[in-house]
């Protein structure tokens, strides 16, 4: 079993990233039999994607590293490093573009999302996205990616090319990777809408609740959550047609590790006066020991460095013997 998954080092963890995937990749870590590994990244190369200041894009590799070691990713244990550092990816990224369809490319929601109306005017890096996506799973022989929804049509790409790219060189060098999606939190929602989902690129702060957010910051924004004026319904198939208070619902179950039938047991009849306090005191008490480690592991930047590098030595040699048979199965030599 090969565990492996990444994040976009933009913007702040949020309780959506936590949810539907680090609380995964943690869990599968820490569960990982003996022979096993598990490699997680940060998704710097996908960051160009995103227009932003060297000084930026510098600071946000150490603040999302700390963020994913508060969250309980062990550098001993797990290998946890950047992709700008393994050049690999950039090269198996290549490699496969002679493989990706552009058909299949076209069919890619995000890239439709990201791109709006000015396709003409996205970058070719956006566009290119998910086939450096499939050359980050595959150059690893991941068996196991636990990711959230939003990802999960850019594995079934990851799948095809390696299909194709096996058939085409008549190799069996791609293993084919399954998602690993959490079912009750596979897309938590904006706090603001409860049709889009939680997501860094929100212009609205009060959209989504930040890993790094202090308890009266996380207070607030849960006291001001979009929601209807109904009493809470007894089972949960009563939410039907109220996204915003399943959302808020899915929410506490998963944190208190039940269902959203026994939230709504609990809290049937009564108003979110009631429950949203209730929501954020569990928000504030899961999530302040994650901020505490947080702040004291942004401290020391050479410790964060260290982290990374240690991360990217290990990462490069497990990814070095796919990346060579890829090269010969082309008959490119290296
Ligand atoms: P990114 O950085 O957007 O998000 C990181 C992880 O968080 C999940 N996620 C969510 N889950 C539930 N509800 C939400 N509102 C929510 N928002 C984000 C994402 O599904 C993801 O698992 N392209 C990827 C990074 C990546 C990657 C990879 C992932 C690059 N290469 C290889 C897996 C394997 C991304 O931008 O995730």
């Amino acid at each position: 079993m090969r565990v492996l998954s990444g994040i976009q080092p933009t913007g702040n963890l949020h309780l959506g990233n936590y949810l539907g995937a680090i609380r995964n990749w943690v869990r599968m870590q820490d569960e990982m039999a003996a022979g096993s590994e598990c490699f997680f990244f940060l998704a710097d190369m996908h960051s160009i994607t995103i227009q932003e200041g060297r000084e930026q894009r510098l600071s946000n590799v150490r603040d999302m590293t700390a963020a994913l070691v508060a969250c309980g990713i062990d550098p001993d244990r797990s290998v946890l490093f950047n992709q700008a550092r393994v050049p690999a990816h950039a090269e198996l990224c290549w490699l496969l573009c002679g493989t990706a369809r552009i058909g299949w490319l076209n069919r890619m929601t995000q890239f439709k999302d990201k791109a709006g109306k000015n396709r003409e005017g996205a970058s070719v890096g956006l566009y290119v996205y998910p086939v450096l996506q499939a050359a980050d799973v595959l150059l690893y022989q991941a068996t196991h990616v636990p990711v959230g929804e939003d990802q999960k049509q850019h594995l079934e790409l990851t799948r095809d090319v390696a299909i194709k790219f096996n058939t085409d060189f008549g190799v069996e060098l791609f293993t084919l990777p399954d998602p690993i999606i959490p079912k009750q939190t596979a897309r938590i929602m904006s706090l603001r809408d409860g049709s889009a989902k939680m997501s860094k690129s929100d212009p609205s702060d009060m959209s989504r609740i930040n890993l790094t957010d202090d308890n009266d910051t996380i207070a607030q924004k849960v006291r001001k959550a979009k929601t209807d004026p109904e009493p809470l319904p007894s089972e949960a198939a009563g939410l039907e047609g109220r996204p915003e208070a399943l959302n808020l619902i899915g929410i506490y179950a998963t944190l208190t590790g039940s269902t959203p039938d026994s939230v709504c047991a609990q809290f049937a009849g009564q108003g979110f006066g009631a429950f949203k306090p209730a929501l954020a005191d569990l928000l504030v008490t899961q999530l302040s020991p994650i901020r505490e480690r947080f702040i004291a592991l942004r401290g020391d930047n050479a410790a964060l460095d260290a982290i990374l590098e240690k991360g990217a030595a290990k990462a490069s040699a497990a990814a070095e013997p796919t990346l060579r048979a890829a090269y010969d199965a082309m008959g490119l030599m290296r």
